[in-house]
């Protein structure tokens, strides 16, 4: 199978190189010296940042200089901030890859060890729950995956990935607090009715144990516009600024991290996804839904979640489960 290329870490280091000295211009032979290798190669890095975006004034002769800083989900940008989770030291980044999920769960069955993150600035084949693709424009929403190797049984894993938006909207108001995402069951991010954020965990199991998990993250973030017919937004188009994805993505994997510690540790942390859960979902209770399931239909109104994180519904025909459906606004 063809494999994703990994971004050549040599681009991560010389933007970390020109991000501690912003003010200043950093000539070529200091950064071929810093990343080992010779100035006219240098050259050629810095022509393949600016193809990516990267703001970079100067050339061979006069040194270079940031005119500004990149919004790249680069691992030596982010991975100082990440020390004590985790998922630090396992930041895998792509310029271009099919989908972080499909390249995450081929390592995962290839041993690769829990806390290794997926990250991506375009995916040309992204994933959504059932048959759905996600639009995964280059540099404007977060594409990430994480690969967990929780001590769980699979009926747990429903609390875990329930956990993931709980550590989505976590982030989200860590950065602006006037943002109020909704969270709608099992695994959307909402806002004003509009799709924010998905998730998609997929998992390879035996009946009792699992033997790895990913999750896989997508998060609107700047993207100005979006097709008529998508009820899509982004976090730029709700408070009518630019955010750092940068900021975001460390927001989110710390957030994860602890709420993944929490769960693995902490006997009452399946309560406490529930409830916090519940108590930041407008989907969870008093609404009247249209579930699909299996391909069958039926309407009701949702009354919690069980203990397992699954939903529940009132119908005229008593209370049903909802295992995996797709739940709409009736
Ligand atoms: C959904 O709402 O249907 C789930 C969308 C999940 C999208 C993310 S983007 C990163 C990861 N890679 C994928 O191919 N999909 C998930």
């Amino acid at each position: 199978m063809h494999q994703p290329q990994p971004t050549d870490v040599r681009l991560g280091r010389i933007v970390r190189l020109l991000m501690e000295h912003a003010t200043v211009v950093v000539s070529g032979t200091k950064i071929a010296e810093e990343i080992s290798s010779s100035r006219s190669e240098v050259w050629r890095l810095i022509q393949q940042l600016r193809g990516l975006g990267v703001d970079v004034a100067g050339q061979p002769a006069s040194g270079y200089r940031l005119r500004s800083v990149p919004d790249l989900l680069l691992p030596e940008v982010m991975q100082p901030l990440l020390r004590g989770t985790i998922f630090d030291e396992r930041l895998q980044h792509f310029y271009k890859i099919g989908s972080t999920n499909t390249a995450a769960m081929a390592a995962a069955a290839d041993g690769a060890v829990e806390g290794t993150v997926f990250l991506a600035e375009e995916q040309t084949a992204g994933r959504g729950r059932g048959a759905n693709a996600w639009q995964s424009p280059r540099s404007t929403g977060i594409y990430c995956s994480a690969i967990l190797r929780p001590a769980l049984p699979p009926s747990d894993v429903l609390v875990l990935s329930l956990a993931a938006g709980l550590a989505v909207y976590a982030a989200i108001q860590q950065i602006d607090a006037r943002v109020l995402p909704d969270l709608k069951w099992p695994n959307d991010v909402l806002i004003g009715g509009k799709k924010l954020c998905g998730i998609l965990a997929e998992m390879n199991a035996e009946a009792t144990r699992v033997r790895y998990l990913v999750v896989g993250i997508g998060i609107n973030v700047n993207q100005a516009s979006f097709p008529k017919d998508l009820p899509a937004t982004s976090l730029r188009l709700t408070t009518g600024s630019e955010w750092s994805r940068v900021e975001l993505a460390v927001a989110l994997l710390k957030s994860l991290d602890r709420e993944y510690r929490s769960l693995l540790a902490n006997p009452d942390a399946r309560e406490s996804i529930l409830k916090r859960f519940a108590e930041n979902s407008s989907w969870v209770r008093g609404k009247n839904v249209r579930i699909e399931e299996n391909g069958a239909a039926f309407e009701g109104t949702t009354a919690g979640l069980d203990a397992r994180g699954f939903l529940l519904v009132r119908t005229d025909q008593g209370t049903q489960t909802v295992l995996s459906g797709s739940v709409r606004k009736r």
